[in-house]
């Protein structure tokens, strides 16, 4: 490497998610000059999972009287102080060296010692302020010439689970314009779904409030129901489910496991009976959800501890559909490479907050993708401003993408960043249905 583009400064301070709780900036300054003066300044906001996984990286809180345990002044503390310290005077243009020193300083496996939220700020923010030095778009910096994939978005409608207070105990039922010409085009035939939904639930008289990630959450009896109301959505809108559209669910399951079984508190409650499953009736649950609807995607249709459970829903069902590993992977390439070996699942949803560096959510892209498994960069259900997500997965060609419906200013963020992104890039944007192979 030949040019040398010293980290200045690292600065870090508490500001908000988009729940209100508190979390991590991150400034990084470089430049050959003086501080101030000619350097660039990158910048990160972490964002904060409610349904995280057992296996993540620690993300570092407070735990004193201040916004009831959650500040993050330890993290900031960390960052201002060792994680500043440790890469002081380095490039920022050898990330993978920044990210090494940054996890040496911490010495743990999962990152408990100075925090994930401190160690991947400094991270993100180095990778933004040397896309800034180079004056090169972040996705390029990332990506090189060869990023040029938009992603399919996997816009998420209808919220139930830990993510919104009603009766539906998937947490995620998304729609994907996997039949658009390009990005612009299959954004808004999301958005005018949405809406169309929004004015079907209204006229039923069910709740239009949003959850976390934007979608509505009305009480609704189960998946059935969320779905048929998609189904009609996308009808009404004018386009074709299963052709134009597509439909992805995020189970969440590991939020409904208990005792070996998983259990359905909303169903319950809507039936007046207990509803429970084993991880066999699971599986044939959604062999029956798929004859009925145009599924293409599952994530976390059983427990992060399931593996056996995992491989035989593989079995029987990664043949015809897309089984994502977001807490059973939760973006390790450790628990990947399991999954892998044992062939559980065909697809990680990648969260770099959950591994806490950029190089590693990097790599388990990468090694995902060499394995043919598929890859999707996905935000958090505690969001920011912050839209490095966005030319992360088109730095990486991961053709597909999860952050939220089209609606509250942290979601949508990242739909117009990749606006601009398709902007840009020009004729060279590509855009393709992630489910149909080598079509270029
Ligand atoms: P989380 O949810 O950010 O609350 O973990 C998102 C997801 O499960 O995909
Ligand atoms: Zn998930």
């Amino acid at each position: 490497m030949n040019r040398y583009l010293p980290i200045r400064k690292v600065y870090a301070r508490e500001v908000l998610d988009s729940r209100g709780n508190p979390t991590v900036e991150t400034e990084v300054t470089v430049g050959e000059g003086i501080v101030g003066k000619d350097g660039y300044t990158g910048k990160a906001i972490i964002p904060s999972g409610a349904s995280t996984g057992k296996y993540e990286a620690l993300e570092l809180r407070d735990k004193d009287k201040r916004y009831f345990g959650r500040g993050v002044l330890k993290a900031v503390e960390n960052i201002n102080d060792k994680l500043s310290e440790s890469v002081l005077g380095e490039n920022v243009l050898n990330q993978r060296h920044i990210d090494t020193l940054l996890k040496q300083e911490d010495g743990t496996e999962n990152k408990e010692k100075v925090g994930a939220n401190a160690i991947l700020g400094v991270s993100l923010a180095a990778a933004d302020a040397a896309a800034k030095a180079l004056r090169v778009p972040l996705y390029q910096y990332l990506g090189g010439c060869q990023a040029h994939d938009m992603p399919v978005p996997m816009m998420n409608i209808l919220n139930g689970g830990k993510h919104a207070e009603n009766t539906i105990d998937f947490q995620e039922f998304m729609i994907m314009p996997v039949g658009a010409c390009c990005f612009r085009e299959g954004l808004r035939m999301c958005v005018e779904i949405y809406h169309k939904l929004k004015e079907i639930l209204q006229s039923e008289g069910l709740s239009v409030a949003v959850g976390d990630e934007g979608g509505f959450a009305p009480d609704l009896k189960g998946a059935e129901e969320a779905l048929e109301y998609m189904v009609r959505a996308v009808k009404e809108a004018g386009f074709l489910p299963g052709k134009e559209i597509s439909f992805a669910l995020d189970i969440a399951a590991s939020e409904l496991y208990e005792n070996g079984m998983y259990y359905f508190p909303g169903q319950s409650i809507m039936q007046n009976k207990r509803i429970i499953k084993s991880a066999e009736e699971m599986i044939s649950y959604y062999e029956e959800l798929l004859e009925k609807f145009p599924i293409v995607s599952i994530e976390d249709g059983l427990c992060e501890e399931d593996w056996e459970g995992w491989v035989k829903m593989t079995k029987r069902l990664g043949h015809k559909v897309q089984l994502v590993g977001d807490d059973l992977f939760v973006t390790n390439t450790k628990r990947l490479q399991k999954g892998i070996e044992m062939r559980a699942g065909n697809a990680i949803l990648i969260k770099v907050n959950q591994i806490g560096s950029l190089s590693e959510a990097m790599e388990a892209v990468n090694m995902a993708h060499k394995a043919g498994y598929a890859a999707i960069v996905s935000h958090r259900s505690g969001e920011s401003e912050d839209t490095f997500i966005a030319d992360l997965a088109v730095a990486m060609g991961t053709g597909q993408i999860k952050t939220g419906a089209p609606c509250r200013g942290e979601r949508t963020a990242k739909y117009n960043r990749l606006l601009e992104i398709e902007d840009e890039l020009g004729q060279e944007a590509r855009y393709r249905n992630p489910f149909i192979k080598n079509n270029s």
